[in-house]
């Protein structure tokens, strides 16, 4: 008959799971550091601790929406109006956008939900062109639009689109009351 006591510790205890458990021990400890490295880095820096965590977001965002017309900045457009166009990349305004994989699509949706705003009630209809968008309007308290806005009149007074800089004006809007 199999008596307990016959087997020593180390039958037991098999040296792979020994090996095993060493290993996770060390990955714990190294993964730990890491985030606190990570962390502190964020709390060293408070400005940017908010926009680090969504860099790779935005750069994928930059790269990925670039290739046909301007990115616009994620405040201008509801937060719907980005789930939309992310969801269905091969519908977009009669065509289709490229090299949209998985994980590019979850960062570009972690930080354009972040820096925009849902719509107040949800019912409201979901804008597709800057035009028709509220926020963009919104964020426009001295511009009176007369003709109308798309991709391509950002330009027209904010020279520095191309650098994904909204806030840059030409100077008759600077010097404007
Ligand atoms: C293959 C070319 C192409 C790519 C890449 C592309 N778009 Fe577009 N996008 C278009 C076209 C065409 C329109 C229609 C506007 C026009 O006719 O100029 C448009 C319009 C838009 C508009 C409305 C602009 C306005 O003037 O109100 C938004 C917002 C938009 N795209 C977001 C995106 C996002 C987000 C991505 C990346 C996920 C992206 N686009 C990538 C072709 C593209
Ligand atoms: C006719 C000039 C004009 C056009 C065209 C225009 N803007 Fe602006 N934009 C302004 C002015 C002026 C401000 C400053 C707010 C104000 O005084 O109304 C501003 C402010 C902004 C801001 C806020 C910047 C901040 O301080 O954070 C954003 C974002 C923005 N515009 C995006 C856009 C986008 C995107 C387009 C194109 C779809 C666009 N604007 C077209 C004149 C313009």
């Amino acid at each position: 008959m199999f008596k307990f006591s016959e087997l020593s510790i180390f039958q037991r205890f098999n040296p792979i799971s020994l090996i095993v458990i060493l290993a996770i021990a060390v990955w714990s400890i190294v993964l730990g550091w890491g985030i606190n490295q990570t962390l502190g880095a964020m709390a060293a820096s408070p400005n940017n601790g908010l926009s680090a965590r969504f860099e790779a977001g935005k750069e994928l965002y930059r790269d990925t929406c670039s290739g046909c017309h301007i990115t616009l900045p994620p405040e201008v457009l509801p937060t719907e109006t980005w789930q939309e166009l992310l969801e269905k990349p091969n519908s977009h305004y009669g065509t289709s956008v490229p090299n949209l994989i998985r994980l590019s699509q979850l960062l570009i949706w972690d930080y354009l939900r972040t820096f925009s705003r849902t719509l107040p009630a949800k019912d409201d209809p979901v804008p597709f062109y800057v035009q028709q968008s509220r926020y963009f309007k919104i964020l426009h308290p001295r511009v009176e639009f007369t003709e109308s806005v798309t991709h391509k009149s950002c330009i027209l007074c904010h020279p520095g689109v191309n650098n994904f800089d909204f806030r840059s004006l030409t100077p008759q809007w600077d010097d404007a009351p």
